[in-house]
């Protein structure tokens, strides 16, 4: 294990919630992806993520707390939604937009007047949240525009030692980020779907959900919405299922290496063609999705393939980022 990451028992949490206390960076798993945290009230720690990541200081943070209780030291107005929501879905990989309270530093929220907020679903970021005693800002641990780190050695992989600790809580279960819920509108808006379905959601709220599509955002406010995003270096493409053998056949004569991401079709690998399997049900698919194409980028193949999933409710978050991977 390389000199920053630290199995994350008691010890080590109270260590990281010290080290957040003094502004420094602290790695930490959730039922998600890791997240790269600070003190979201310190707004120098704050731009000290942005440097580790290489964002552009827009790019928003999500504030991550305890308790609903402490909803309201980050939002000026927690709405009748928001409160539902949160008894239904929190801890969990949900994060809602909400009006910020004033004194909620704009280096956080990227400059502007509304605050991401979510708890999240992991004993260990729930036991680092309880010891630091207050929120923490934590954008994905990887860098900008890069594929989300689902276990610790993906972070190191991402940031080096530019962080003070990573706790390794071993694999995140979601595997993909949080479903993003702006409420701080007339109608709440879906900015980026997640494993919490905007029908779940809808169905919690009795309300239509405004559904952004990623063809026509109304605003960049959301850098998860920009078009390449959690893209891996090498270059993918998508392809549907029944049109994968002749598509792998063709690259096998261009000489060509190649990644394949398959979920349905079963095809053995050769001396040009790696395969990694994943699983059919979409949320195990989702779980393991960011590690595999993570290994197939490590390869330094000349293409990785990805098979198109069903289209369906479940895929939503999958086909989105897959989208987003495969549009450089
Ligand atoms: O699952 C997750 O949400 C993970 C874990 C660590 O919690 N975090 C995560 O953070 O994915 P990040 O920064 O990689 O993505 C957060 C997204 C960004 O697209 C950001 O623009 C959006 O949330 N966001 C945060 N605050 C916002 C705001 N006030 N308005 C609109 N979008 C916001
Ligand atoms: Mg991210």
């Amino acid at each position: 294990m390389n000199p920053v990451t630290v199995v994350a028992d008691a010890k080590a949490i109270g260590y990281a919630a010290d080290l957040l206390r003094q502004g420094r960076l602290v790695a930490f798993p959730t039922e998600t992806v890791y997240g790269l945290g600070a003190d979201a009230s310190n707004p120098d720690a704050v731009a000290s993520i942005f440097k580790a990541k290489g964002r552009p200081a827009d790019h928003p943070l999500i504030v991550h707390i305890a308790d609903i209780d402490s909803l309201g030291d980050w939002a000026s107005t927690v709405p009748e939604t928001a409160l539902k929501l949160a008894a239904h879905l929190w801890p969990g990989p949900l994060t809602m937009i909400l009006n910020k309270q004033p004194q909620v530093s704009l280096a956080v929220t990227g400059g502007q007047q509304t605050v991401g907020i979510r708890i999240p679903n992991h004993p260990v970021a729930l036991a680092l949240l309880k010891s630091f005693g207050g929120g923490i800002a934590a954008p994905s641990a990887n860098r900008f525009c890069r594929i989300s780190p689902t276990q610790a050695s993906h972070v190191y992989e991402e940031l080096g030692n530019s962080v003070g600790m990573i706790l390794d809580g071993g694999a995140c279960q979601v595997g993909v980020e949080s479903t993003i819920i702006d409420l701080s509108g007339d109608m709440p808006r879906l900015l980026r779907p997640g494993q919490i379905t905007s029908q779940e959601i809808a169905d919690i709220l009795k309300t239509y959900i405004n559904i952004s599509t990623p063809s026509k955002p109304t605003e960049n406010r959301a850098p998860g919405m920009m078009e390449v995003h959690y893209a891996p270096s090498t270059p993918a493409m998508l392809c549907r299922v029944e049109q994968l053998p002749d598509k792998i056949r063709l690259l096998q004569t261009s000489g060509k290496t190649c990644g394949l991401l398959s979920c349905q079709l079963e095809i053995s690998p050769t001396s040009q063609l790696r395969v990694l399997r994943l699983p059919q049900q979409a949320a195990a698919y989702a779980q393991r999705f960011y590690a595999a194409l993570r290994e197939l980028d490590s390869l330094q193949l000349d293409l990785i393939v990805v098979e198109q999933p069903l289209q369906t409710e479940p895929w939503q978050a999958i086909n989105d980022r897959l989208r987003k991977a495969t549009s450089a």
